[in-house]
């Protein structure tokens, strides 16, 4: 750039792209990527029959619940601005049915109902709708004779679960077990049921991925064999993922959702870009495993941890996530307010 001590009018530059960085408030001013609290949907686990939170060894911070501790969880969620909640029960037995799924007694739903009773509409409470937490073999639906995940005998289960968890008071239903058909079924359900405005967030571009290890954990899931005949593989390009959306917005999905977040992001922006067409918003699911890793790194003292949280989410919001689920979304909330 110098030439015997003058600048090289040549090489100049002209355009400084720099100037939009020089300053704090320069850089807020032309930040087009927002995060705030309200767009943050907080999962939770709640195990039965548990007396004392059970730490997760494979996601530290994060705890299976008892009963009690979620209904506190759930309005520190609320109060930090939160304004979703999405449930996962953990059951004391597990079959090859998933019988707990349906038992209105069962964890999930009577979870469901302590949270609405505890914050009311402050939060829209969501159910994972899927059989893999209350099956004995792990998978997300019920087995054929061959030992294969049936579609069909599945979405009947489905049908009933979402029924269940209306009933006790769920705003949205999520389904995330990747069954064929699984939105209209559910849909149908619960019209018929009366429940008109129970919403779906449909977990549509749902891949098979490493990144839900630390889940079993959390859910005490012992899976059987792997889950590559129902959720997607990520070799097909982004393309398949938007026809599940559009398939489940056919059927009546209120919300579609991509998951995991960050190795599918690319796809998240072709999910969120043909459904917003549409007027449908679409969420990510920021997975255990994505938390995992940078709360590990984090502990070695080999990134910025609250750092790399903001950015991780901000990454999500950019590929057109407008709603997030993250493990970290009650701490992530206090951390925006904060800056
Ligand atoms: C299915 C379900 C899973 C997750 C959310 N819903 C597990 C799976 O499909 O294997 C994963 C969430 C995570 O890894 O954080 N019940």
């Amino acid at each position: 750039m110098r030439d015997n001590g003058r600048v090289n009018e040549i090489l100049r530059p002209i355009v400084r792209p720099r100037r939009l960085r020089t300053s704090a408030a320069m850089r807020d001013l032309v930040a087009e990527t927002t995060l705030r609290p309200g767009q943050l949907v907080l999962p939770a686990f709640v195990r039965e029959g548990a007396s004392e939170p059970t730490p997760i060894g494979s996601m530290p911070g994060v705890v299976q619940h008892t009963r009690d501790s979620l209904r506190k969880a759930a309005v520190e969620a609320a109060e930090a601005g939160l304004r979703g909640i999405m449930l996962f029960g953990v059951p004391e037995t597990k079959d090859a049915a998933g019988s707990g799924a349906t038992d209105p007694d069962g964890i999930l739903n009577v979870a469901i109902a302590d949270v609405v009773s505890e914050v009311g509409d402050a939060l829209v409470v969501m159910g994972d709708l899927c059989l893999d937490e209350f099956t004995d073999h792990g998978h997300c639906g019920v087995l054929d004779g061959a030992g294969r995940v049936d579609n069909d005998a599945t979405l009947e289960r489905y049908a009933d679960m979402a029924v269940v968890q209306a009933r006790a008071g769920a705003g949205m239903v999520g389904p995330s077990g990747m069954m064929d058909g699984q939105v209209a079924v559910i849909r149908d359900a619960l019209d018929r049921a009366g429940f008109t405005d129970t919403g779906i967030l449909a977990y549509s571009a749902k891949y098979a991925s490493a990144f839900y290890g630390p889940f079993r954990e959390a859910v005490d899931s012992a899976l059987q064999g792997d889950r590559r005949t129902y959720q997607q593989d990520g070799r097909r390009d982004g393309r398949e993922g938007v026809r599940e959306a559009l398939l489940d917005i056919e059927e009546g999905a209120d919300v579609v959702m991509v998951k995991p977040a960050l190795a599918y992001l690319d796809v998240l922006r072709q999910v969120a870009d043909a459904a917003a067409e549409l007027g449908v918003p679409t969420a990510a699911y920021n997975i255990s495993g994505e938390y995992s890793m940078v709360e590990a790194a984090a502990a070695h003292g080999w990134i910025d941890r609250e750092a790399a949280i903001l950015e991780t989410l901000t990454s999500i919001r950019r590929a057109g996530a407008g709603i997030i689920l993250t493990y970290w979304a009650t701490e992530a909330a206090r951390l925006l307010a904060r800056s």
